[in-house]
C-alpha cells in the first residue's frame, strides 16, 4: 500500500501538463487501475483483513485524487503566470509623439469662400453628386443633342439591362444646384454652392474629381453690375489683394444669357505668379445673367424675377491663393505634401478673423 502510495504521488508530482495528469489517474484510480483491482481483491479476504485492508484502499483512493486535484490546480495556475508573463504590458511607457493633423486646402480654401460670400449675404445650399440628367443638363438648357454634353467628359451611371430610363450621371458641375435650390425655396434667393463635380480628364490642371463653387441671386432687379461687385468684392477679400482688377469677357454659356468669362490680372515675371499685377490675364470663373429658361425650370417666373450665377474651380483659386503648382497632388493623400499645404486645426479662414 505504501509503494503504491509512493509511486502514484511521485508520478503525479512529475505529470507536466493535464494529459499526462490523466493518464496517471487512469493507472491508479480508474476503473482498470491498480487500486480498483487491489479492491477486487477484498473478495478473496477474510472479513478481518477486508476491515483493515478496504478503509486504507478507499483513503488511499482519496489521497490520489486529491493529489490530482492539487497538482491540476498548480498546472492552471503556471498556465496563467506564463500567460501573464508573456502578455505583459507596462501601461506607463510614454505614448508615441502625437503628429498634428492638417487641414486640406480644399476645405480650409472652402472655409475661406463660404465665409466672404455669408458677409455678402448668401447662404450654402448642396445637392447630390449623383444627378439625373434632368438637373445637370435639361434643365440648365442643355438639351439631349446639345455639344456641351459631349465637351463635358461627363461619366454615366451604369444602367440595368432592359432600363430605358435616362441614365444618372455624377454631376459634372455644381450648376444642377441652381435649380434645385430654385425648387426649394423659390425667389428671391441668394446662395452658393461648393461641393464635388466630376469629369473623365487627367492632367495636370485636370482630375477627375475636383470641386467648385456655384453662385445664384435672383430678385426683382439684379443686373449684370451687382455681379460684378460682387464678384469684385470676393476676390479683394479671397486674395487679400486690395488692387485686384477683374477683366469680363463676352462668352457663351447654355444656362446664362448674357455670359461671361471673368479674368483676373496677374504678372508671371521671373517664373512666378503675382495676382493684381502685370499684364496678363488668367481666368477664374464663368457667370452670368441667368437665362430664362433656367428660371422657367426651376419654377421661378422669368417675367418677375432675374438674377445672376457664377461658377468657379475651388482648387483652381486654392492652387492661385497658395501657390500650389499641380492639381493632381491635391488627391494623392501624400503626407508630406499635407504637412507642406495642410493649415493648422482650428485656424480660422483669413476673413473669419477679422
Ligand atoms: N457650370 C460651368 C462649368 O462648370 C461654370 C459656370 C459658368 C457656372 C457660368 C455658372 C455660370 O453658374 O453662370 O464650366
Amino acid at each position: 500500500m505504501d509503494d503504491l502510495r509512493d509511486k502514484y504521488l511521485g508520478r503525479i508530482a512529475e505529470a507536466g501538463d493535464e494529459a499526462a495528469l490523466e493518464a496517471v489517474r487512469l493507472a491508479a484510480v480508474g476503473k482498470k487501475g491498480e487500486v480498483a483491482l487491489k479492491m477486487r481483491e477484498l473478495g478473496k479476504m477474510t472479513p478481518d483483513e477486508r476491515q483493515q485492508v478496504g478503509p486504507a484502499l478507499n483513503a488511499l483512493k482519496d489521497e490520489i485524487n486529491s493529489a490530482i486535484a492539487a497538482r491540476k490546480a498548480g498546472l492552471e495556475d503556471a498556465a496563467l503566470d506564463a500567460r501573464l508573463r508573456e502578455e505583459w504590458l507596462d501601461v506607463t511607457l510614454p505614448t508615441r509623439a502625437r503628429r498634428q493633423g492638417t487641414i486640406h486646402p480644399v476645405s480650409q480654401v472652402t472655409e475661406e469662400v463660404t465665409a466672404i460670400f455669408a458677409d455678402l449675404g448668401f447662404a450654402v445650399a448642396e445637392g447630390p453628386q449623383i444627378e439625373t440628367d434632368w438637373y445637370n443638363f435639361d434643365a440648365l438648357n442643355i438639351p439631349g443633342h446639345h455639344p456641351a454634353r459631349a465637351e463635358m467628359d461627363t461619366f454615366y451611371m451604369a444602367r440595368q439591362d432592359g432600363d430605358n430610363r435616362p441614365p444618372h450621371v455624377l454631376r459634372t458641375h455644381t450648376s444642377p444646384v441652381q435649380i434645385r435650390s430654385m425648387e426649394a425655396t423659390g425667389a428671391p434667393t441668394r446662395i452658393i454652392c461648393p461641393g464635388r463635380v466630376y469629369r473623365a480628364d487627367y492632367d495636370q490642371t485636370h482630375t477627375p474629381m475636383f470641386h467648385q463653387v456655384e453662385g445664384l441671386a435672383i430678385d426683382r432687379d439684379i443686373s449684370m453690375a451687382n455681379l460684378k461687385w460682387v464678384l469684385e468684392e470676393f476676390c479683394r477679400a479671397f486674395f487679400e489683394i486690395d488692387g485686384i482688377e477683374l477683366r469680363f469677357r463676352a462668352s457663351h454659356f447654355p444656362f446664362t444669357e448674357p455670359s461671361a468669362e471673368v479674368d483676373i490680372r496677374c504678372s508671371w515675371e521671373g517664373g512666378t505668379l503675382k495676382l493684381g499685377e502685370g499684364d496678363d490675364w488668367l481666368e477664374i470663373l464663368g457667370s452670368g445673367m441667368v437665362h430664362p429658361k433656367v428660371l422657367q425650370a426651376g419654377g421661378v417666373d422669368p417675367e418677375v424675377w432675374q438674377g445672376f450665377a457664377f461658377g468657379m474651380g475651388i482648387d483652381r483659386i486654392a492652387m492661385l491663393k497658395y501657390g500650389i503648382p499641380d492639381l493632381r497632388a491635391f488627391f494623392d493623400s501624400d503626407l508630406r505634401w499635407l504637412r507642406h499645404y495642410g493649415f493648422a486645426a482650428l485656424q480660422a479662414p483669413a476673413r473669419h478673423a477679422g
